[in-house]
């Protein structure tokens, strides 16, 4: 973990329904939750609703963070009580947050075009890299999978920073592992993936560890665990991994969440 963690009171500065299951949140923090960085996650206070009350913290992902106007975002699935509680603020509310935690994603200066590869949630936790990775100069592809067209998200975010999306759906028949296969080779064989980032889908997180282990290009995974403190403590995060034939166990919240797609293990 890098940086300055700290618990932040923030204002509700926006909230918003963006389909049958997604939501999103702006509230106002400050540093140092708005430096957090692509990747990074939050702890959140969820509030309670008629749905009750949650005993712990969830984790989320920074949608998008902002230093001069001090502004944190997330979008999220609507999916238990903690959630169904964050989708209840209103503007003015406040929510509670801890962070910004884990490590993110890192981006190599020599790299000139990523390849962004993520479903449902996980797209949450992509999204803010396109413009991190524009800004720095690289082109970005993003491959954006979804149940069907009217549940994508983050889409949006991506076309914002300048990448190139391809959006593919269960829907549509375009969201098959060999599909998306077939899509990366052919941008590898382009010269056009110096590295590979997912989250959201084992599937995909198959592939990808598939293809960068054979053409030997670098690939990050953002890994969603279950988890109680975030911190490090409980070790109830725990997930495998196979580094020098080896199989090793690492916390997420703490070593991660970004790991080296190679070396996580399903
Ligand atoms: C580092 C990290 C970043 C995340 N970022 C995002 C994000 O940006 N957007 C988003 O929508 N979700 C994200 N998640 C998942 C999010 O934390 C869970 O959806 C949330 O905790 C569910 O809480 P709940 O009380 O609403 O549901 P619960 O009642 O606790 O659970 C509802 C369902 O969600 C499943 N679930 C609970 N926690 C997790 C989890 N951590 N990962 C996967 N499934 C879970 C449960 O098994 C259950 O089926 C992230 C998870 C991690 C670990
Ligand atoms: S959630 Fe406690 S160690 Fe990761």
């Amino acid at each position: 973990m890098t940086g300055e963690v700290a618990v932040q009171q923030t204002e509700v500065l926006e909230s918003a329904s963006l389909n049958a299951e997604y939501h999103r949140i702006r509230v106002r923090a400050g540093a140092p939750a708005s430096q957090a960085r692509p990747g990074q996650f939050f702890q959140l206070l969820c509030p309670a609703s008629p749905a009750g009350t949650p005993f712990l913290r969830r984790p989320m992902s920074v949608y998008g963070a902002d230093p001069a106007s001090g502004e944190v975002s997330f979008l999220f699935k609507v999916t238990g009580i903690g959630t169904r509680g964050l989708a209840g603020l209103v503007p003015g509310d406040r929510l509670d947050l801890l962070g910004p935690l884990g490590n993110g994603f890192t981006l190599e200066p020599g790299w000139r075009h990523i390849v962004a590869l993520g479903r449902g949630a996980g797209l949450a936790t992509l999204a803010p890299l396109g413009a991190a990775a524009r800004a720095r100069g690289m082109e970005v592809t993003a491959i954006l999978s979804a149940r069907r067209p009217s549940l994508m998200v983050a889409d949006d975010a991506f076309r914002a920073a300048g990448a190139r999306v391809i959006p593919v759906t269960d829907a549509e028949g375009t969201s098959g592992p060999a599909h998306v296969e077939r899509l990366l080779r052919g941008m590898i064989a382009d010269g056009r993936c110096d590295a590979l980032f997912t989250c959201g889908s084992a599937r995909l997180l198959e592939v990808v560890r598939r293809l960068a282990q054979g053409f030997g290009i670098p690939a990050m995974v953002a890994l969603e665990q279950q988890m109680a403190c975030g911190l490090g403590m409980c070790f109830c995060c725990v997930r495998s991994f196979r580094v020098d034939g080896q199989v090793l166990h690492r916390r997420v919240c703490y070593d991660g969440p970004v790991f080296d797609a190679r070396e996580a293990l399903e």
